[in-house]
């Protein structure tokens, strides 16, 4: 069967997390994507965080699925040569090197526009122009930078990252996203074109329900849905929301039978208001759905913290995935805390390829996680990651390098 971008080439010259994230979508699409990395040494993630000696980290390989590696060195004369052969014949090249580090390999957007117009040239940066357009950036810097850090964690304590790697990833997403688009737009026009995906931007699009509140606390002085009130001042900016949803529809994070001991004994309990009356009847209130203190969303907003130490006595008495089990049957939206051990055993989650376990030449057999994204007619099959150079040949032969240029090649160490 074809894939949706079956016949599409990618030059991916990405490293560490978010460019690879990118690319590994497009190889998951069908594209071909060919990994170049430095002769010798390969993309840093590789060594990083190794669980087994001399074998590629679980870093590596679950950000590199489905792709071909070569060897280049990109400095050297004869490595440029070959790296003009892969810009005339692929559709997109992927970086995200620091600020400059393309231009100083002599491949600068009016160069690469020389050779293959027609190539779109997709690159992740820590922050577009402005300030801080030269730094380098990593995932926890751009989740401080994009409004992430300071509106996460709790009130009285310090700003916080979180696990999601929103950043790096989350970049990635959005990088792959501006591809496909741009390549749309070439069938229209024939042309490639730069595609930029700035981290701090991409973290602060996903925190864009923040800047919302921004506005709304800068109009109005108090937000009556976030935990702060009504017994704490609000300052000028939005403030750590701890679990509260934030959102129309209050959430919080209660403890259910076993948080002494077990860390992810928890459930997120939500009391949609067109539920209400399901859940009063549920944890045994049934006095709530006459007290007009109660009786609609607004009025219960002052009461939002009795209201879920109330239902926290009633979930500390069942396992998460018993309360699971009951609210569900009354369509109270609500979801156990799962913990990455209980995530990788999850059988669903095996079904329908999101977690997918991967066999390695050397390391073995290892879970990763699959696509994400389902497309009917274009399924996903999760392949390994490729060893260091493992397609340098064959890559090269179909660039037309012949076997003896190929030789010279690694005698000289432009390819290893
Ligand atoms: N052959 C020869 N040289 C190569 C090469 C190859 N195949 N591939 C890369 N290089 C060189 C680059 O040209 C660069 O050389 P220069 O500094 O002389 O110009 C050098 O390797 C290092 O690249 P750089 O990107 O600066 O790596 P780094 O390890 O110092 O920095 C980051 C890593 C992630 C901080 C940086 O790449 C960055 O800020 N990237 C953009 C933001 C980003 O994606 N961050 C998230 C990463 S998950």
């Amino acid at each position: 069967m074809s894939k949706a971008l079956s016949g599409y080439r990618i030059l991916d010259f990405t490293h560490v997390q978010s460019g690879p994230t990118c690319t590994q979508l497009l190889a998951w699409f069908g594209a071909d994507v060919i990994k170049v990395e430095r002769a010798g040494e390969g993309d840093a993630t590789r060594g990083q965080l190794r669980d087994i000696p001399e074998a590629d980290s679980l870093y590596f390989t679950m950000l590199n699925h489905n792709k071909r590696s070569i060897t280049l060195d990109t400095k050297n004369p004869k490595g440029k040569q070959v790296l003009e052969t892969l810009i005339k014949e692929c559709d997109v090249l992927v970086e995200n090197f620091a600020p400059g580090a393309l231009d100083r390999m002599g491949f600068t957007w009016e160069r690469i526009n020389e050779l293959n117009p027609k190539m779109i040239v997709a690159s992740v940066k820590g922050f577009g122009p402005g300030p801080y357009e030269h730094c380098k950036v990593y995932e926890n810097v751009a989740q401080c930078a994009g409004g992430s850090a300071s509106t996460t964690g709790f009130d009285d304590g310090p700003p916080m990252v979180t696990g999601a790697q929103i950043g790096d990833s989350g970049t990635g997403l959005h990088l792959a996203l501006g591809i496909l688009a741009a390549l749309l737009q070439r069938h229209a026009t024939g042309r490639g074109q730069k595609v930029l995906a700035p981290m701090q931007d991409a973290v602060l699009n996903l925190c864009r329900v923040k800047l919302r509140d921004q506005q709304r606390l800068e109009r109005t002085g108090v937000m009556k849905e976030y935990p702060q009130y009504p017994d704490t001042p609000f300052g000028d900016s939005v403030p750590r929301a701890g679990n509260a949803s934030g959102g129309g529809q209050p959430g919080s994070i209660l403890k259910c039978k076993g948080w002494e001991t077990d860390p992810n004994a928890y459930i997120y309990f939500i009391t949609q208001g067109a539920v209400w009356d399901s859940i009063c009847k549920v944890i045994g209130k049934e006095e709530w759905l006459t007290d007009p203190e109660y009786a609609t969303p607004a009025t219960r907003l002052p009461h939002l913290k009795h209201i879920f130490a109330t239902v926290e006595e009633w979930t500390k008495t069942m396992t998460k995935f018993e309360a699971m089990d009951i609210l569900n049957k009354f369509d109270i939206p609500c979801g156990p805390i799962l913990s990455m051990k209980e995530i990788a055993e999850e059988p669903s989650l095996r079904e329908t390829g999101t977690i997918v376990e991967v066999d390695h030449p050397v390391r073995g057999k290892y879970l990763t996680v699959g696509n994400p994204i389902k497309l009917s007619d274009s399924p996903t099959d999760v392949t390994r990651s490729p060893l260091l150079g493992e397609h340098t040949e064959e890559v090269l032969g179909q660039l037309g390098y012949t076997a003896e240029q190929i030789a010279a090649l690694r005698a000289e160490r432009v390819i290893s």
